[in-house]
Formats: structure tokens, sequence, C-alpha cells
């Protein structure tokens, strides 16, 4: 991001541009204390929380935790890259950006797009002409869906012959050693073949509209694989990205922040032949976190559609955990028997009758979960509760996990007591195992104090960094952060989210950084310190208590092993660390 326009000139567009002049142009703005305030144009809202700090250079809303700085802000709202952003921003400022050469490494990437895009633009042309394509339209057509709609997703046709791509692409001159790394050829004696052959062809977009990928359909149901696809590539990595983002995010926002995940291809399509164009597909693997994260960025309320058959719902309960794991709670739409969003809209059934199924995403875990036990029985209602017990413990947020236990606690007929109990039995076994796979945040909240002090009042942040402190931080997230932070602060002796978002940006942080830096309480003189001091203490005795107990382990199996040496040295590291508790 922002990789061809040099640091010293991105740092005069940031000085020179106005948060406040600049949001003033799409949003109508109202003093307010030191900040202005307004209606949040990433939202629908009624009363304004959409806040510009003039000061901080930053916005904020406080209904959608959208936030950022100037540039954010425009890549948001315009759905811009961050040079695009950068840019406009130039333009109005009057600031010059120099023509900048690219590295070897970029010019080897456009390479190998351009070689994607002749493929691509080869395909088009082949569904789109007469006699061989027409399979492949025929085909589409027997499926219900629309040239408008087949075209805007750019699909194409991969005809029938050995060499069709490999001569097309060796006339075009390009480096078909690159192409074999796209995997669009596979190599052989002597030559090359093309991968996709006689099938519907999905181009697999990124943000910019740059083709990553291909997936291939095959035209007689007997083929096999149904569906080929490139294999990853410099620029196509399964998980790292969702089909149909790229057409997506356009209409994401006009539908207040709703987006539909479906499984495959032509659930995406049908969709979009019904007019439901805010919907994404995740390609039949499982949701990768970088992609709940993809999902954040452009939406705020999600809806799982998957096949309702065994695979769909395993599928299913995997999506919801990752999302779960990231602090978003998503809707399920249970299909009916048999029936994938393709089939289901063939039969006629309505977006809304879909809609009405929608129901809370946990809810439909713990149901399916639970299914099959005989809560008339003493053991079946145990054994529902060590069912869903795992799935709930690892809700992150303390107030819906609380909830969710109190309900599990009603459907089962137990005390919410008995249910707590057993969580905590649970926990820690699952801390004791060797995968632990669950989190459960109980001192999060001293980890989160502490990063939020340091965006807040910079001047502690070569404390904290002296400290130490900032590597046994146990959320991912805010150690990267607070990473990030010290390491803006040690370049530039002072430190700017204003500065930070492309980093932040690119490693889905900026989220939580504006959440943090917004939340701000009127502190006391001397009373910032005293927190740090005091979140210092609790995180890094935190630390301590988790290698006593690692050692404590160690030291029983050193025991059953009789390993004396090892033994021995243990416990000297346990008397060492039980004087600093
Ligand atoms: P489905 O088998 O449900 O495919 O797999 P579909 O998209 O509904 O296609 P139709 O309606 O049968 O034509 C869901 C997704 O899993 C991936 C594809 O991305 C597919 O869209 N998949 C499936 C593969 O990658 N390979 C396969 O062999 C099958
Ligand atoms: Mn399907």
């Amino acid at each position: 991001m922002g990789g061809l326009i040099p640091d010293e000139v991105l740092e005069e567009i940031r000085q020179r541009a106005d948060i406040v002049e600049v949001i003033s142009d799409y949003v109508a703005l109202k003093k307010a204390g030191k900040n202005y305030k307004g209606l949040c144009p990433f939202h629908q809202e009624k009363t304004p929380s959409f806040v510009v700090s003039e000061e901080k250079q930053l916005f904020h809303c406080f209904g959608c935790e959208a936030g950022g700085n100037v540039f954010t802000f425009l890549m948001r709202y315009e759905q811009i890259s961050f040079a695009e952003a950068a840019k406009t921003l130039a333009q109005r400022y009057g600031v010059k950006i120099p023509e900048v050469r690219v590295s070897a490494k970029d010019e080897r990437r456009e390479g190998l797009f351009k070689i994607n895009a002749l493929a691509l633009e080869f395909y088009i042309n082949k569904i789109m002409e007469g006699r061989e394509g027409k399979v492949a339209r025929d085909y589409l057509e027997r499926r219900g869906i629309d040239r408008g709609v087949w075209e805007e997703y750019k699909i194409g046709y991969a005809p029938s012959q050995w060499d069709a791509l490999l001569n097309h692409l060796k006339k075009k001159g390009v480096n078909l050693k690159e192409a074999e790394a796209l995997g669009l050829i596979i190599p052989k004696k002597g030559g090359w073949y093309d991968r996709f052959r006689d099938r519907i062809i999905f181009p697999i977009f990124d943000l910019r509209d740059r083709v990553i990928g291909f997936g291939g359909r095959v035209l007689d149901e007997k083929g096999e694989p149904k569906y080929l696809n490139s294999p990853e590539s410099s620029l196509y990595k399964k998980g790292g990205s969702l089909y149909g983002l790229n057409i997506a995010k356009k209409y994401i926002q006009r539908e207040g922040g709703r987006v539909f995940i479906v499984e495959g291809y032509f659930d995406l399509l049908s969709m979009s032949q019904r007019g439901v164009n805010n919907v994404v597909a995740t390609l039949g693997t499982a949701l990768t976190t970088q992609q709940v994260s993809l999902l954040r960025r452009f939406g705020k309320e999600f809806f799982l559609l998957f096949d309702p058959d065994e695979a769909g719902i395993k599928a299913a309960l995997r999506a919801l955990e990752t999302f779960i794991q990231e602090d978003a709670f998503p809707a399920m739409i249970p299909l009916p028997d048999g029936l994938d969003p393709d089939t289901y809209f063939q039969r006629g059934f309505t977006l809304q009758a879909l809609e009405e199924r929608a129901v809370p995403g946990v809810e439909y875990a713990m149901e399916v979960l639970m299914e099959g036990y005989d809560l008339s029985t003493v053991e079946g209602r145990a054994k529902s509760v060590e069912a869903v017990l795992p799935f709930l413990l690892q809700i992150r947020d303390s107030l819906r996990r609380g909830l969710y236990l109190k309900r599990l606690a009603e459907i089962v007929g137990v005390e919410e007591r008995e249910i707590l109990d057993a969580a905590r039995r649970m926990h820690k076994d699952r801390k004791e195992a060797p995968d632990k796979g669950l989190i459960t945040r109980i001192h999060i909240s001293n980890e989160k104090k502490l990063v939020q002090m340091m965006i807040q009042n910079p001047q502690f942040i070569p404390l904290v960094a002296q400290e130490g402190v900032v590597d046994t931080l146990e959320d991912q997230d805010l150690r990267a952060l607070a990473e990030l932070v010290i390491h803006d602060f040690q370049l530039h002796e002072n430190l700017s989210l204003d500065r930070l978002p492309p980093q932040l940006e690119e490693r889905g942080l900026s989220e939580m950084a504006f959440n943090l830096a917004f939340q701000e309480e009127e502190l006391e003189e001397g009373m910032a310190e005293k927190i740090i001091m005091d979140c210092l203490r609790q995180v890094k005795l935190k630390a301590l208590k988790r290698e006593l107990k690692g050692i404590t382990k160690r030291i029983e199996e050193a025991q059953e092993r009789g390993d004396e040496a090892l033994l021995h040295s243990l416990l000297l590291r346990k008397q060492t660390l039980k004087m600093q508790e």
C-alpha cells in the first residue's frame, strides 16, 4: 500500500490536508466541543455518532466503529485504494507526486497480473464467440443465469483443445514459465498443455479488480473433478480472498452493511440473478480469519447460507467458530432439506422468505450441537452441555458469553451455577491440554487498557517498551498493535495514528486502534501513570503465572522420567519465579 509514493510526499500531504475540510465535502459537520459531529456516512442513523477530531486528524463513528484518517475516509467513502486517495488529496492540496520507478518485484507481479488478464480476455472472447462458446452459453442459460449476470462476473469459457490458451499466450509473447507458475498451463515432455479445457471459467479477482486465479466447472455432469481451481501462486492464496467481493463491496454499503456468504459459484450467480449483489462465496474451503477481517472491512451484518447437507452444516459450524473468535456474530439462514441457495431460488422461493429463516448463528450452533441428545435423561443433559460448552467458551465478548451460558442452562434445565462450574472445569482441562485451541479472555482488559494508554499518552511508550512486556501480551492483535505503536514512536519520536493507517489496515488492526484512541476518559493529573504502572504489573504477573504453570508441568514430567538434572534446574527456575510473584 502506498509503496509507490515516497514517504516524504505522504508526510507533506498529511500535513497539508485537513480532515475536517475534506469530510465536510461529504458530511454536514457541526462543532461539538473540541470535535465536529455529523451523521455517519457508513451506516444509517438518525442521531449523529460520527465524530471528527481536528486535533487528532482522525474520524470515528461510535455507532458502527468506522474510523481512520483523511486517507482511510476517502478510501472507504469512494471505495478507492490508498494510492488513489493520496493522489486525490495531493491534487486538492497542491502537492506534487514524483514519478517513481517500480521495483523489480512489483514489476514481476504486474507482469503476472497481465498474463492472467490476457488469459481472462481469451476465455471471455471464447464464451462470446459463435460456435465454440455456444455450449457454455447454453449451459448457463439452462441454469437460468442471464447474460447480463455472467458478463458482470466476467465468466468465460475454456475450449476443449489441449493447447488453445497455450497457443494464444505464445502468440502474445508471454513468458510461458510464468504462465506455468500461475497454473494456467501444465508442463509435459517438450512443452505444456492447458489446465482448463472445456470448462466454464470463473475468474477470481482481488479488491482492485485484478485476476488472481481461476475456477473452472465441467459442462458434462459426469466430468471429474466438478471444479478445477488455479493452484496457489504468488498472486493467489487460498483463503486470502473471497469470490465476488470486488463486486459485492459496492453493494454492501447500499444494503446497510449486510452481506450474504455462500459456498459456491453458482449459489452466488443465482442470487445475483435475483438482484442480490451483496453476496460473496467461500468456494467450498473453510472460512479463514483473514476472510472474516476482509468481510468486516466492508460489512457489518453477516448471513451464512450454506448447504443443508452434513458437509455444509459442518462447514457452517466451522465458519461460525471463526467469526466468533474474531468477535463477530453472524446470522445463519438454514435452508430447507436438500436445497442449496441456487436450487432454493430455482424453486421460486423469495429472498424475503429466506431472510425470515435467519437465526443468530450461536443459537443455530447450539441447536445443531445438541441435536440427538435426549434432554429428558440425566446423561443426555450432561452430554449436551459437554457438546455445546466448548463452542460457547470461544465467545470473547464476556457479556454475550454469559448470556449464552445462561440460555444453555435454561434449555437443559440446570442451575446456571452448574454450567459455570462445568465451564470453569473445561476451561482448566483445555489449558492443560497440549492444544489449547479455545480462548477465554479474562486478563485481556489489562492488556487492552495498557495499549490504550500507550496510544493516548505516547510519552509513556518508552517506559512500556523498556519494560519488555509487549511480547508477553496474550492477545495477538493487541500485541501487534503495541509493536507497531512502539516502532512508530521510536522512528519519529512521537506517535501519530494518523501516520500508521496503511500498516494498521494491512494487518486488520485499524478499527481496534481507532476505537482505543477515541474512548477517552478525562484523567486527573498523574492518573495516567498510575494506570499504566498498574497495567504493567498485572500483565507481568499474568506472564509470570503462565510461566510458572508451564514449569510446574515440566517438573512433573521430569519427575516421571526421573531426569534429575532437568528437575534440578526447573526447581531452581521455579524458585526464582516464585520470588518475583
Ligand atoms: P458445490 O459442489 O456445492 O458447487 O461446491 P456449486 O457451486 O453449488 O456448483 P453446482 O451448483 O453444483 O454447479 C461448492 C464450491 O466448492 C468448490 C467450488 O468453489 C464450488 O463452487 N468446489 C467444489 C471445488 O473447488 N471443487 C470441486 O470439485 C467441488
Ligand atoms: Mn452447491
